[in-house]
């Protein structure tokens, strides 16, 4: 973590009266604190978030003020950019979002979020990096250097395990030690240690009984304590419930979402108590510490307040940027018969079916939502790839309810709407006379919209379904209740399968969806919200002028069911929820119970073969690192690709319950075809642990381990076993 001048700190500490300190510890404007104009300390100027820096907002309303110039650069979700499996593009992310940031004039962007996905019906999904803390780490830790480049501060959210939206205010989670150890902390741990981030956020739910916003444990005793952090950290917006507490604790700055601000707990309330001597001015101090140690760090004050990096937004290069991620993003889940890439010269006429193809998604979702600067729709992307030579037939496919439809239904109704809909439009010519409900309503809608469909898609050669989610399901607080497609979607992709086997089907999402008619399509490509050229990437993978090299993050599930976390019922409770499954979560669970999802963790396709030729272990306990696995790939196919070659680690003697394999490590290597090259993994004992609860810290046995390589975690093209000879414990 960057080192400043401490004597600073403690200088303009003196200097600083009671109330100017309470003015700096929390929201005086919805995203920003107070300054103290007399000693040079500005305000410390906040914005979201994960997928660019959001519009301004009214000091002291929710209700944007409607600047012509906070446009931006609208990047891939969280979701897309973990999807690359590629650092150095993480690392370009975070580069962009905080030059944009500096160059809107913020000191914080409250980004990147990385809680556990744990379940696909998570509201919040779309924002977070995966089920595996491994990889969460791998892409969190250059997205937030590549922010902090730029004087701005990254601000890693939520801490901790906010893993559902449902009462996210009010929930208990109950979780056990290892499983905090070994799946929920080590992403913020690595943020910390390797990313260095200059802040973070607490979470809005309470764990073992205590607000995270000013708990004891996690802030205290973890964070400050254990991990020894000095930098910052932020509430969630309204995260805090009491002043004594929110005093004691390891908070440093209460955000909030009300516009009184000197009622915030932390304002007037806590500075009546330290006049009333109920509470020392030392805990403010602490605060203020940690406080001016963030703008010191990013040199907002002090010495080098003259060459404090500045920044820019809507280049050039950041739109060629978030092109190059929203390429890599894109997961070709299914290729039978080579169907794609589809050929530009072949064909003439094609039909783009379902309402993804033109919907804008930047200005949805959340707290995530942004004004960007353009956005290109798959439609758009297609049409100007195809220019002009090929016609297309666009057709929405698909109703969407209105507002005021979806209100005057109930939600029981709501959830039965997609099969409701598919007896009046499947097949049947049955018209309706009376048409009186809102059910009745949607469904004649439906059946009108897929029959226009069918048409179009009949009298075309190619088609080219574009569907998902958007973010009236991915959205912050509020969690999915299925898996499913909504509209009807499901019975409209087994219409069009009926008459266009040969169909692509893209779907858009931030979460997975069931995929019913899945063994019946034969091409099937999957993106994120991928950003404002998120159209062109779709376009380019869909004619090959982009070879896919995206890999899932998550496991797709065939079923909800499938997961340990539902079996157990252990998701979207009120009052308390337990993470029941532990450390069972993903891909840990499937492969380790072998239960065959619908598209792996690590799974991904490529218009090319990589052929894994060998590797060799090797084991030296005496040096650092201790283990050398070197191996070798080539290109084998037709065209250039990347590879993304994932090493999962296997405990093959464990006593104790674990995993069947854990990702340890993983390269993405760009192969031209026909090249060949050799790789290699450095390993070292922290590679085979578990958390020991009785030693309280985590341990790697001696023992035998199987290395294993491969495409994803159900394609593992080679293996080696090794041994350990000695005990390790660390923290
Ligand atoms: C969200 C945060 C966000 C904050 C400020 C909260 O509701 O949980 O992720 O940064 O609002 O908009």
């Amino acid at each position: 973590m960057k080192k400043v001048n401490e004597e600073i700190i403690e200088q303009l500490l003196n200097e600083l009266s009671l109330e100017e300190k309470i003015s700096m510890i929390h929201g005086n404007g919805l995203f920003c604190t107070g300054e103290v104009e007399r000693l040079g300390i500005p305000s410390l100027k906040m914005a979201d978030g994960p997928m660019g820096v959001r519009n301004d907002f009214e000091n002291a309303q929710w209700k944007t003020i409607g600047l012509s110039d906070d446009f931006v650069t609208y990047l891939p979700s969280n979701s897309a950019i973990a999807s690359t499996w590629n650092q150095d593009l993480a690392y370009l992310a975070g580069q962009v979002l905080g030059e944009e940031a500096r160059g809107r004039g913020k000191d914080i962007i409250l980004a990147p979020g990385i809680n556990i996905k744990r379940s696909p019906l998570c509201g919040r999904n779309f924002e977070y990096i995966s089920e595996d803390p491994k990889l969460i780490e791998a892409i969190a830790v250059p997205i937030i250097q590549g922010i902090q480049e730029f004087d701005v501060a990254a601000c890693v959210k939520h801490f901790a395990a906010n893993s559902q939206e449902t009462e996210r205010l009010w929930v208990d989670t109950l979780i056990d030690e290892r499983s905090l150890r070994e799946i929920y902390y080590p992403g913020f741990k690595a943020a910390i240690d390797k990313g260095g981030t200059y802040s973070l956020m607490g979470a809005y739910n309470l764990l073992r009984g205590e607000h995270c916003c000013t708990s004891q444990y996690l802030l205290g005793d973890i964070l400050r304590g254990e991990w020894e952090y000095d930098g910052m950290v932020v509430s969630d917006w309204g995260g805090v419930h009491d002043t004594a507490l929110a005093a004691k604790s390891e908070l440093d700055i209460e955000m909030s979402v009300t516009y009184e601000f000197d009622d915030y707990f932390m304002a007037n309330p806590l500075l009546l108590k330290i006049q009333s001597k109920e509470l020392s001015e030392e805990l403010v101090d602490k605060k203020i510490r940690n406080i001016l140690r963030l703008m010191l760090r990013l040199n907002m004050i002090g010495d080098q307040k003259h060459n404090r990096v500045s920044g820019t937004y809507n280049t050039k290069e950041h739109q060629e940027a978030v092109l190059e991620i929203a390429r890599e993003s894109i997961v070709l889940l299914k290729n039978e018969e080579q169907l794609l890439p589809l050929e530009k010269e072949s064909v003439k006429k094609i039909a783009v079916i379902g309402q993804n193809a033109e919907r804008i998604h930047s200005n949805g979702g959340g707290s995530a939502e942004i004004k960007a600067l353009y956005e290109i729709s798959p439609l758009m992307g297609l049409k100007k790839f195809l220019g002009g030579n090929v016609a297309i037939e666009y057709a929405k496919g698909y109703y969407i309810p209105t507002e005021e439809e979806k209100n005057t239904l109930n939600w029981q109704a709501s959830s039965l709407l997609s099969k409701d809909s598919s007896g009046l439009a499947c097949g049947s010519n049955e018209t309706r006379d009376n048409i009186t409900s809102p059910e009745d309503k949607i469904s004649h809608q439906q059946k009108l919209y897929r029959n226009n469909a069918l048409e179009i898609a009949a009298r075309c050669e190619q088609v080219i379904f574009i569907g998902g989610l958007n973010h009236d399901f991915d959205v912050e607080g509020q969690d999915r209740v299925d898996m499913q497609l909504p509209y009807a979607q499901d019975q409209l992709i087994e219409a069009l399968l009926e008459i266009k086997p040969d169909m692509t089907i893209v779907l858009i999402a931030g979460s997975p969806v069931e995929m019913p008619w899945s063994s019946r399509a034969k091409a099937i490509v999957w993106t994120w919200y991928a950003g404002m050229e998120g159209g062109t990437a779709l376009t380019e993978v869909l004619f090959g002028k982009t070879n896919p090299s995206g890999h899932l993050p998550e496991t797709f599930p065939v079923r909800l069911m499938d997961l340990l976390v539902h079996q157990l019922d252990a998701f979207g409770q009120k009052d308390r929820v337990t993470y029941e499954e532990g450390i069972n979560v993903g891909y840990r669970h499937f492969d380790t119970k072998k239960i065959e999802p619908a598209f792996c963790f690590g799974h991904g396709l490529s218009y090319t073969e990589f052929e894994y030729l060998y590797m060799v272990t090797t084991v030296n306990e005496d040096s650092a690192p201790m283990i050398l696995v070197d191996l070798s790939i080539m290109n084998v196919g037709d065209t250039d690709g990347a590879c993304v070659v994932q090493l999962y680690v296997s405990d093959i003697e464990t006593k104790v319950d674990r995993p069947v394999h854990e990702l340890r490590a993983f390269k993405k290597v760009h192969l031209s075809r026909g090249q060949k090259t050799t790789l290699q993994f450095e390993l070292d004992y922290d590679a085979f642990g578990y958390f020991d609860e009785s030693s309280k810290s985590f341990v790697a046995l001696p023992g035998q381990y199987r290395i294993e390589v491969g495409n994803s975690s159900r394609d593992i093209r080679l293996s080696n076993v090794l041994t350990l000879k000695n005990t390790y414990y660390w923290k």
